[in-house]
């Protein structure tokens, strides 16, 4: 992608965590933190992307482990953790080729790439030297905060340690993603100083040093804010993890309405455009797609064909259908309930079942094919 080095923040020590494992190694869901953020970044199709790593040798290995063929990844060293502005101007010597540059911190996982293409393409629409990609918060404490002027332009970020009364009650914070234009960035961070709280170089500061320099620069406000949760503590880790728990159910169901009432047996699979309410899909049974089951039992290896459905509702009562294990029903079944099809039997395509089946037995309900001769020539054309 267009002439863009990403550079991930992952050098500080995450005392927070109060942990011995490094924080960007904390597993998320079962994979590392700061696994999340590279493959993030290099979906972008980055020119470059470095790792600004610290003492703790395990980052640096964890990133080469899973990246180990990526040619346009490199690693910078901090060797104190002095602050975010510091970590990125370890990284001057592997930027030297770079014009526009992504700073990511390492503990913001959940970013996605839309996102972030999007951020970009404001940032470059609206000929920024630096952009800071921000969220709006119900509780935005712990987050530096976006303080802007009267007419909403964007004046600096403060650190909630650093903050007023005043600003503490902002509810716009700052992700800590950034895009800088690299010439602007290396000057203005030559200018950083740790006048603060905490006695860091703090990167939130470049922004306010490039307006008064003059740049134009401006925060872009993510559409999605659970995408900025940054993991400071356990308790952030548990909430990114429960937020990318629903995020995965979600996307398991595409189009597949599980109703009240449904319950899933080990490797039950129910497919897309399916409709499930009151019933039971047995062990390795499958409802691929295009049906209703409704008001059922289905035993365990079962296949229940594309566009079967129970007809459930005599517009009295609801009635059930009792399907046995290892039956296969094939598609555009109707099965009248109530019914029960015994175990092992098949039923074929396009039947409407309105009696029990057997077990071991094979039911066709449907007219036969019928061939007559056709009286008719297609016309020349
Ligand atoms: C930072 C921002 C804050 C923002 C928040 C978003 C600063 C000063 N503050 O705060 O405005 O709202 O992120 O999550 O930047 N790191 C280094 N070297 C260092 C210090 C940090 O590489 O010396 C790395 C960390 O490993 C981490 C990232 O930078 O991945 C951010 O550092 P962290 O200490 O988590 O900053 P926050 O307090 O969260
Ligand atoms: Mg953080």
């Amino acid at each position: 992608m267009k002439d863009i080095h990403v550079v991930v923040l992952a050098a500080g020590e995450g005392t927070r965590m109060v942990s011995r494992i490094p924080k960007a190694l904390h597993p998320l869901a079962g994979r590392p933190i700061l696994s999340y953020v590279l493959a993030t970044a290099f979906q972008l199709k980055p020119k470059g992307v470095v790792v600004v790593c610290g003492q703790d040798e395990r980052v640096k290995a964890a990133v080469l482990e899973e990246h180990a063929k990526a040619k346009n990844l490199s690693f910078a060293r901090q060797a104190k953790p002095l602050g975010t502005a510091h970590a990125l101007a370890c990284c001057r010597k592997e930027l030297s080729k770079a014009g526009m540059v992504l700073v990511i911190a390492g503990d913001v996982p959940l970013i996605s790439r839309d996102t972030l293409e999007e951020f970009l393409a404001c940032h470059m629409r609206e000929h920024n030297k630096a952009t800071c990609l921000s969220a709006r918060l119900a509780n935005p404490a712990g987050y530096g905060r976006i303080v802007r002027g009267p007419t909403n332009v964007f004046l600096k970020i403060v650190e909630e340690k650093d903050a007023s009364l005043r600003e503490i009650q902002i509810h716009e914070v700052n992700s800590g993603i950034y895009l800088f234009d690299k010439s602007a960035l290396l000057v203005a961070l030559s200018h950083v100083r740790p006048d603060n709280a905490k006695k860091e170089y703090y990167l939130t500061d470049v922004l306010e040093i490039m307006r008064t320099q003059g740049h134009h620069i401006d925060a872009w406000l993510a559409p999605n804010s659970e995408e900025i949760l940054g993991i400071n503590t356990r308790i952030d880790l548990a909430r990114a993890e429960s937020v990318l728990q629903r995020w995965t159910l979600d996307a398991l169901m595409p189009y597949s309405h599980l109703r009240p009432g449904t319950r899933l047996a080990e490797r039950a699979k129910v497919g897309n455009f399916t409709e499930i309410k009151e019933a039971a899909i047995g062990e390795d049974s499958k409802v691929p797609h295009l049906s209703y089951v409704g008001d059922a039992d289905v035993g365990a290896r079962c296949n229940i064909g594309c566009g079967t459905i129970t007809c459930n509702y005599d517009g009295v009562r609801k009635n059930r259908t009792i399907i046995e294990s290892d039956t296969f029903v094939g598609s555009n079944v109707n099965l009248i309930a109530p019914l029960r099809i015994g175990k092992n039997s098949l039923v074929a395509a396009g039947s409407t079942i309105t009696r029990d089946v057997p077990p071991n037995t094979l039911a066709i309900a449907r007219s036969f094919q019928i061939h007559k001769k056709r009286n008719f020539s297609p016309s020349p054309n």
